[in-house]
C-alpha cells in the first residue's frame, strides 16, 4: 500500500518499524472528533473561497457518510494513525477531491485539534458524574446530621463528631475537583487548528471561524505553541490524580469502617464480593479497587509529564505518547467515580454502632478541659488535670463518665454536678456551633451550603 505521504520515498517501511509508529490501535477513539474538526476545517475553506462549492459539498457529505458509518469501518497500520486512515476511507469514498481536505492542514494542528475536542467531552461527563456523587453525598448527609461517630486524628479517637460533617468534608474535596475541571476546560476550548505544520500558512484561512464552527472559546495566538502544548492534559493528569486520591482516602475508610473490628458501615451486595473459599466472606473489593487504580493514574501522569520533559519545538513524535495515558486515566477515573456513587448510594451507615463508639472511650476528655477553663481554670493546667484523670481511669478500666463526683474533686475541687451532661457525646457535638463546625445547626447550614453550590 503506497504511502500518503509516500512521494520522496523509495524504499518501503520496515513491517516492524511500521507498526511500531503506527497509534492506529489507540487512537481510534479520537474518529468522531477527528471528522468533526475536518468538517470545520473544510467549511472554512470553502467560505474563505479556498475549496469549490462542489468540492465543499462532496466533502461534506464524504465526511458525514463516514460519521454514520463509524463503527463499520476496518483501518490499517500502514495508514499508521486515525488521521490518514480516515483520509483514505474518504478517498475511496469520494476521490481524489478527498486530498483538497488537507488543504492548510498538517496532522500536527489535526491531532492536537482532537485531543482538544476529545478531552472536552470527557472533562464534561466527568465533570456530571462527580456532581452526582456530590448529590448522593448531599442525600446520605442529610439522613445523618445527628448521627453521631467518633471523629480521628492520626486514626486515634480524637472528638465526637456528626457523620454528615465527616461525609461532607469530601463533598468539598469534590467541589474543588469541579473548581479545577472547570478551570482546565478554558485551556481546553482552545484552538490549534490553522496552526499548519509549525508556521501556519499561505493560503487566507480563518482560524477564528473554525474556532468558532467547533465551539472553542479562543484561538492558540502562536502557531508553534499551538501544536506543541500539552499543558492542558497534564493539567487534567494532575486533577484526574487528585480526584483519585480523594477517593482514595473516602475508600481507605470505607474498608476500615467495614471491618468487624469497627462495623460502622454495611455495604450493599451489589458493591461487594465474596470469598471463594471462605463462605462467611463480605469484601469491600471495589472500594480497594478504586485505591488500587490511583497508582495508575498518578503513574500516567508521571510518565507523560516525563515524556514532555525536554522536548524542543515543535511538534516531535514523542507527543503522540499522550493519548494512551489520557484514554486510560478517563477510563479509570470516570468509572470509579460512578462505582464509588453506586457503593455510597447504596451503604447503610451503622447509626448505634456510630454511637456506641463514642460511649467507650476519651473522645470527651477536651468537654471536661474546656469545662475547667469556664470555672476560670487555664487551659494549660485544665490538659494537665484531665490527663491524670484519664490515665485514673486507664488505670481503673473505666470512663470519664463512670467517675463519681468525690473522685472528680480529688482531680480538681471546683468540678460539680454539672460536669456530667458535657460529658455525653452527642451534647459535645451539639455545642460546636461555631462556623464550619460540627455542631447540628452548623452542619444543617453547612448541607444547606452544599446544596446551593449543587444547584449552580
Ligand atoms: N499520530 C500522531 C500523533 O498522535 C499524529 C501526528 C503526527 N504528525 C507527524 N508529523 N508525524 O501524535
Amino acid at each position: 500500500m503506497t504511502k500518503l505521504w509516500g512521494g520522496r520515498f523509495t524504499e518501503s517501511a520496515s513491517a516492524q518499524a511500521e507498526a511500531f509508529g503506527a497509534s492506529i490501535t489507540f487512537d481510534q477513539k479520537l474518529a468522531s472528533v477527528d471528522l468533526k474538526g475536518s468538517l470545520a476545517h473544510a467549511q472554512m475553506l470553502f467560505e474563505q473561497g479556498i475549496l469549490a462549492q462542489d468540492e465543499w459539498t462532496q466533502i461534506e457529505q464524504g465526511l458525514k457518510q463516514l460519521e454514520t458509518t463509524l463503527a463499520d469501518h476496518s483501518y490499517t497500520l500502514a495508514d499508521e494513525d486515525i488521521h490518514m486512515n480516515l483520509e483514505r476511507l474518504l478517498t475511496e469514498q469520494i476521490g481524489p477531491v478527498a486530498g483538497k481536505l488537507h488543504t492548510a492542514r498538517s496532522r500536527n494542528d489535526q491531532v492536537a485539534t482532537d485531543l482538544h475536542l476529545w478531552m472536552e467531552q470527557h472533562v464534561e461527563a466527568l465533570t456530571t458524574a462527580l456532581r452526582e456523587l456530590q448529590s448522593v453525598i448531599t442525600e446520605q448527609a442529610e439522613q445523618h446530621i445527628e448521627t453521631v461517630m467518633p471523629g480521628y486524628t492520626h486514626l486515634q479517637r480524637a472528638q465526637p463528631i456528626s457523620l454528615a460533617h465527616h461525609l461532607l468534608a469530601y463533598f468539598w474535596m469534590f467541589e474543588r475537583d469541579v473548581e479545577r475541571l472547570t478551570d482546565n476546560q478554558k485551556r481546553i476550548r482552545k484552538s490549534p487548528l490553522g496552526a499548519g505544520a509549525l508556521a501556519g500558512t499561505t493560503f487566507p484561512i480563518d482560524r477564528f471561524r473554525s474556532a468558532e464552527l467547533l465551539g472553542f472559546e479562543s484561538v492558540y495566538p502562536n502557531s508553534l505553541d499551538a501544536v506543541s502544548d500539552r499543558d492542558f492534559v497534564i493539567e487534567y493528569l494532575g486533577i484526574a490524580s487528585t480526584v483519585m486520591m480523594h477517593l482514595s482516602r473516602f475508600c481507605e475508610e470505607i474498608i476500615i469502617w467495614a471491618s468487624q473490628e469497627f462495623g460502622f458501615i454495611e455495604l450493599s451486595d451489589a458493591f461487594s464480593t465474596g470469598s471463594s473459599m471462605m463462605p462467611q466472606k463480605k469484601n469491600p473489593d471495589f472500594a480497594e479497587l478504586i485505591r488500587g487504580k490511583t497508582g495508575r493514574v498518578y503513574g500516567n501522569l508521571m510518565g507523560f509529564l516525563t515524556t514532555m520533559k525536554a522536548l524542543p519545538l515543535a511538534y516531535n513524535k514523542d507527543m503522540q505518547e499522550d493519548k494512551e495515558g489520557v484514554f486510560d486515566t478517563a477510563d479509570t477515573v470516570l468509572q470509579s467515580v460512578q462505582i464509588f456513587t453506586g457503593m455510597i448510594e447504596s451503604a447503610t451507615f451503622k447509626t448505634e454502632a456510630l454511637k456506641k463508639a463514642t460511649m467507650q472511650d476519651f473522645s470527651n476528655a477536651t468537654e471536661l478541659a474546656d469545662y475547667l477553663v469556664t470555672k476560670g481554670i487555664p487551659f494549660r493546667e485544665a490538659h494537665e488535670i484531665v490527663g491524670k484523670a484519664v490515665l485514673y481511669c486507664v488505670q481503673n478500666g473505666c470512663f470519664l463518665k463512670d467517675l463519681n463526683l468525690e473522685t472528680y474533686q480529688t482531680f480538681h475541687p471546683d468540678i460539680t454536678e454539672d460536669v456530667y451532661p458535657l460529658l455525653d457525646p452527642v451534647q459535645a457535638v451539639a455545642r460546636r456551633t461555631s462556623y464550619g463546625g460540627t455542631g447540628f445547626a452548623a452542619v444543617s447550614e453547612q448541607l444547606e451550603l452544599a446544596k446551593q453550590h449543587l444547584a449552580n
